[in-house]
């Protein structure tokens, strides 16, 4: 059995008492949030009461998952940290590393040849030190998360933003950077700043066309793709309850959207049915005896304003669906007339080439019937499908039963690709055109979280709307961005006009899941002997070295680049193919910041290097400093490393020689990630002195000797006529994480420690 029913019941033994007493500490009813951050804090003693926004706690997650795309590096990082086995329970799953080209046989096939060092890496580096492998093919790791190893209650971190996922099935899933993820594989607690906790009540009931996609695309549209900064988001009320377990997952799987810590769901009846499918009768049979502290006290929910930091109402009966984009998954319009009017006026193309299917968040079998149940209807209608259909299921069970049901069979019909059980076009792994650059203005809809320009396909011009799998296959089939299925007719090739019924589906296979091989691997229980597979000459893999630390004498630096607007961190270290470099430091580097758009001149990878006067990419620039001996620095915007847990986007600058990122805001994992690379990770105190940066400015740190927690810091900048402004800048750094900066990175402290 993958999963650890023993771990899972001393989770519980100890929940009763630290929970009761934490209520006690707090002086409060708790909600659930605070019930899973209690009973997980790395000494076990409740003693005290945090402040949410403001104190950094240290905690012992139960659990870790890596995807193949960052487990590299996690993994790379933990071998330097000179352990025998990973201290807490820890899986790897290959599904980033997978193209979509011909569908699941030949793309599978194709992966396996082109990646075969990395995941011979993986396999070897998982076998030889304890973690559990999901071979290419098993699944979308929050998928087989959700069907293996979430449980409520259950803390867990996993090195992708999307493992927030897990809150579906009631727990606290947090996404890191690899760098985090290693401090846990490594035996030490795992620190978080004390989140804030946000409420989303929802009443009335989900019916029709509406599904839980649209619930998260509607609170996207409410608190935008930064209101849930810092917070973990507490869903509760009937609505909550009558939802499926899946479609609980989907919507905490988005909250990565809004920014949220995390999302999560009191356990109910529905996390209990879907544990006892999917062979965890044993966790449900667990899970109920200690209920009352897998959700919040009655009079939390009774009462949410007194409790919650905010509270957000929705009434399900009311919310209707709703297509997020493009560009941002919080643009949210409701399907239909409204969207006619905006796609027009900002000349969006109303034409849909593609509706793709799946991803970690509507990959489910409910997603799939439900979103069948639309494309049977054309298929006995005679209905033509106007635009192409993608799908690519969650897991190799959900995979092979909707495939035994005849689901993917109705898919098929319409000539539907079915692609690997991996994440494909969701993470710009899709081979769609042989010149992205060039490629042509067009509409996609998807079922999907992300939808940054990009993303799915290469193509700047590729409009991505975010939509649930029913409305994706509806819209898919109509051919229309504006088409609303509640009201809008198509005509068949009878030429009659017809109208989709309401989608229908099950919420669990009627007869069960099956899968004949999952595709896991358990690891030798002896690893002493298994050797990790990393060649010497490799393109992809390359052996860490440790950072030095930058010290407190930073003068003369450059700007490398003043980022105007939204910088994620796609734009810091894109995906797409450079994915393939995620375990080479060196080669990976010439990724860094290519996305950006430098504030003067407004173009991508286009950066003045203030040496010669000459203009150039920005990884090359940033190497010419680094050989110069120059120290560099990067300015940025609000929420600057949006968007996922890649500590590449942090480590690339680091590499190059860049020693501060100045912005008006962070992305929280960015900022850690920033921190556990031992560097600078600042604000601005006056937002406004993002404006007095200039081209050829020069950084002088005057009072860096005095790196303290809670004392801003002071720094010269020097403009090319001589002009000077000191400007002020805040960190949240606390003593622990200046011990990185002071050692050069946290796997150097790690090291010092562990040989101490
Ligand atoms: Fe994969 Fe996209 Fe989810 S990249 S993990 S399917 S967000």
């Amino acid at each position: 059995m993958a999963f650890d029913i023993d771990m899972i019941k001393k989770v519980y033994s100890q929940i009763a008492e630290r929970v009761d007493k934490a209520r006690d500490v707090v002086g409060k009813p708790l909600t659930l949030s605070e019930k899973i951050l209690y009973s997980h804090l790395w000494d076990g003693k409740t003693d005290k009461a945090f402040t949410r926004g403001k104190d950094y706690v240290d905690f012992a997650p139960d659990r870790i998952a890596c995807q193949d795309a960052t487990a590299q590096m996690a993994l790379l990082q933990f071998m330097q940290a000179g352990k025998d086995n990973v201290a807490v329970p820890t899986t790897v799953h290959c599904d980033h590393l997978i193209q979509a080209k011909e569908g699941a046989t030949k793309d599978l096939k194709h992966a396996n040849s082109v990646s075969s060092e990395v995941f011979d890496f993986l396999e070897s580096v998982s076998n030889k030190y304890g973690i559990g492998f999901w071979k290419p093919g098993a699944g979308i790791i929050h998928q087989v998360v959700l069907e293996n190893y979430a449980f409520p209650g259950g803390m867990m971190i996993g090195t992708d933003s999307h493992t927030v996922n897990a809150g579906g099935l009631g727990m606290v899933a947090i996404g890191v950077g690899g760098a985090d993820a290693v401090d846990v594989m490594a035996g030490m607690a795992w620190e978080l700043k004390f989140p804030k906790l946000i409420g989303v009540r929802l009443t009335g009931k989900l019916s029709g066309w509406t599904a839980p996609k649209d619930v998260i695309l509607k609170v996207a549209g409410i608190v935008s793709a930064k209101g849930g900064t810092g917070a973990i988001v507490e869903y509760f009320g009937e609505g909550a309850k009558a939802m499926s377990c899946t479609g609980k997952g989907t919507i905490c799987n988005m909250g990565a959207e809004i920014g949220a810590t995390t999302s999560t769901f009191g356990y109910d009846e529905s996390m209990e049915r879907y544990l006892r499918a999917t062979d965890r009768a044993d966790v449900a049979d667990a899970a109920n005896q200690v209920k009352e502290y897998l959700t919040a006290d009655d009079e939390v929910y009774a009462n949410p304003e007194q409790y919650f930091d905010q509270v957000i109402d929705i009434n399900l009966s009311e919310l209707g669906p709703l297509l997020n984009g493009p560009f941002t998954p919080d643009l949210s319009t409701p399907v239909g007339d409204k969207m006619t009017e905006i796609a027009t006026t900002n000349e969006w193309p109303l034409q849909v080439e593609w509706g793709l299917i799946g991803s970690c968040t509507n990959s489910s079998y409910e997603d799939l019937s439900r979103a069948s149940s639309i494309a049977q209807q054309a298929i006995d209608k005679g209905i033509k499908m106007k635009a192409d259909l993608g799908i690519n299921p969650g897991s190799e069970q959900v995979r092979y039963t909707a495939d035994r049901d005849g689901i993917l069979g109705i898919f098929e019909k319409l000539d539907a690709k079915i692609f690997t059980n991996a994440c494909g076009p969701c993470i710009g792994q899709w081979a769609r055109y042989s010149d992205p650059k060039n490629a042509p203005k067009n509409s996609i809809v998807h079922s999907f979280n992300r939808n940054f320009a990009k993303r799915a396909d290469g193509n700047p011009n590729t409009h991505a709307f975010v939509a649930s799998p029913e409305i994706t296959a509806a819209i898919a089939i109509s051919g229309r961005l504006d088409f609303n299925p509640l009201t809008d007719k198509l005509i068949n090739e009878d030429g009659q006009e017809v109208m989709f019924d309401e989608p229908t589906g099950w919420e669990l296979p009627p007869k069960g899941f099956e899968v004949k091989d999952n595709g896991y691997l358990a690891p030798d229980p002896d690893g002493s002997g298994v050797v990790v597979k990393v060649a010497s000459d490799s393109e992809r893999l390359q052996l860490l070295t440790p950072f030095t630390p930058i010290g407190n004498d930073i003068s003369g630096a450059k700007l490398l680049i003043k980022a105007f607007g939204k910088c994620t961190t796609d734009h810091i270290s894109m995906a797409g193919p450079w994915l393939r470099f995620r375990g080479h430091l060196d080669n990976i580097s010439n990724n860094c910041l290519i996305g950006a758009v430098n504030a003067f001149g407004m173009k991508t990878n286009f950066v003045k290097n203030q040496l010669t006067g000459e203009f150039a990419g920005v990884p090359d620039t940033a190497r010419a400093y680094k050989a110069a001996g120059v120290k560099s620095i990067v300015v940025g915007d609000h929420n600057y490393g949006e968007g996922s847990s890649r500590e590449h986007a942090a480590m690339e600058p680091r590499h190059l020689g860049v020693v501060a990122v100045i912005v008006k805001s962070f992305a929280r994992i960015h900022e850690t990630n920033l921190k556990k690379q031992g560097m600078l990770g600042l604000t601005f105190a006056n937002e406004a002195d993002y404006d007095l940066i200039q081209e050829d400015d020069t950084f002088n740190f005057l009072d860096l000797n005095e790196f303290a927690p809670n004392k801003p810091l002071t720094i010269e900048v020097v403009h090319a006529n001589g002009n000077k402004n000191n400007i002020i800048v805040n960190h949240t750094y606390n003593e622990a994480q200046i011990a990185w900066y002071n050692e050069g990175s946290a796997l150097n402290l790690i090291k010092k420690e562990n040989n101490a």
